[in-house]
């Protein structure tokens, strides 16, 4: 698919795989578009597809990808469960469909990048949403890192410190399971701001990490806890910290201290509320505002977060048929969601074992400690 559209080019046919939980996002997004049309959906549970086709006044309705597909598809949004991305945007791809998938890309990283490759070999596009990256917010912040106010960042802090209610994890079979949900917070919700971390820092070097259950085990058998240090290429370092065991949740804070020695943070609470520039400390100026305003509501449930979501999954859809339209990469491509599961799953594989993951060399910048330094910590004796 490739030029611009004019009045007289034919809209865009899209289709939706998965009638879940965030497949209204989607359907609220494309329908707002003037230059597409969604022709119709597919689930599994067929039921679930013939609700979703009688609610948004759909001419179709269908339990395979295939029967979708076969409908002409110019763009298919996939809202499945996270291991079955795969399967659908293969066929997508072998289509000569476009493909915007939801977060995360995969579970795994093969699997991220057999999909990614797919797309690229068939000319398709392949798009991630990670929609907090359309925060006007978010953009201001990354604005001051280019235009010098930050500067290139040396230090990053993430807090992710969320609450679920244990019906959140038992609601969906798939949901708390290594098999099908892949992991736990990090999978499913640092992810977001694990890409945020690596659009304003770039590339991660090494990784290490610990996670733990210490709400939710008799629910999930994934970690509802992480935390990691972070190193980059670029050689700056950086924390993360998630959760779904707070209570109340305290939301999402990212704090970027930029070469210039200023430092913003970014703060998202209550969760899935836009993201709001809490601090700006540049120059001779502390710029700040509360991070977590006394009147709002700290536990947020899953229906009152997505939809608060509905306006940036809109910007990032507009702007993926945007690329559609204009031939150029999306704002999100499968190689950035790839290198955040990367990430992730980094941390995972250190806090089995106990050691560093190291993806790219990394300078250092610590001078030489003196030997009456280097002995003093050699009496620091690890317990075996
Ligand atoms: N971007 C965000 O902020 C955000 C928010 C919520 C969910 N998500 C992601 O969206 C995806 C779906 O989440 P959800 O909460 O809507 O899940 P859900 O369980 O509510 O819905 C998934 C739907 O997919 C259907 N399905 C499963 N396998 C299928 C297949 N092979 N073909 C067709 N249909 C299939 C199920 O029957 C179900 O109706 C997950 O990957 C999740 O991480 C992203």
């Amino acid at each position: 698919m490739s030029g611009s559209t004019t009045a007289s080019t034919p809209r865009l046919r899209v289709g939706i795989v998965g009638c879940g939980n965030i497949s209204r996002n989607h359907l609220e997004a494309f329908t707002s578009l003037g230059n597409v049309e969604v022709i119709g959906v597919c689930d599994v549970d067929i039921t679930r597809a013939q609700a979703t086709a009688k609610s948004w006044n759909l001419a179709h309705a269908v339990d395979s990808v295939d029967a979708l597909l076969a409908l002409g598809l110019d763009i298919v949004s996939v809202c499945t469960p996270h291991p079955t991305h795969e399967e659908v945007v293969l066929a997508a791809a072998a289509a000569g469909v476009n493909v915007l998938c939801e977060k995360p890309i995969a579970v795994d990283v093969a699997s991220a990048e057999r999909m990614a490759n797919a797309c690229a070999t068939a000319g398709v596009k392949l798009g991630v949403l990670f929609q907090r990256r359309f925060w006007p917010a978010a953009r201001a912040l990354r604005e001051a890192i280019d235009d010098g106010t930050l500067g290139a960042p040396v230090m990053g802090q993430v807090s992710v410190l969320l609450h679920r209610e244990p019906e959140y994890y038992s609601a969906d079979a798939w949901r708390g399971t290594w098999a099908n949900d892949g992991g736990g917070v990090l999978m499913t919700q640092a992810i977001h701001y694990i890409d945020l971390l690596q659009w304003y820092m770039g590339p991660v070097a090494e990784v290490y990490g610990a996670i733990n259950t210490f709400k939710h085990a008799a629910n999930i058998e994934v970690e509802d806890s992480a935390s990691a240090v972070l190193r980059f290429t670029s050689g700056a370092i950086a924390t993360l910290t998630a959760s779904t065991a707070a209570n109340p949740a305290l939301g999402v804070q990212i704090r970027i201290t930029g070469a210039t020695g200023a430092t913003a943070e970014l703060s998202e609470f209550p969760e899935g509320s836009d993201g709001r520039l809490t601090i700006m400390a540049a120059g001779d100026t502390v710029a700040s505002t509360p991070a977590h305003p006394a009147d709002a509501v700290a536990n947020v449930g899953l229906a009152g977060i997505n939809a608060a979501l509905i306006p940036h999954h809109r910007e990032q859809i507009a702007e993926f048929v945007h690329a559609v339209t204009h031939s150029h990469d999306p704002a999100v491509t499968g190689q950035d969601a790839t290198n955040a599961l990367r990430i992730l799953l980094a941390i995972y594989k250190s806090a089995r074992t106990g050691e560093p993951v190291r993806f790219a060399p990394f300078p250092t910048n610590v001078p030489t400690a003196p030997d009456a330094v280097v002995a003093r910590l050699d009496s620091i004796t690890p317990v075996a």
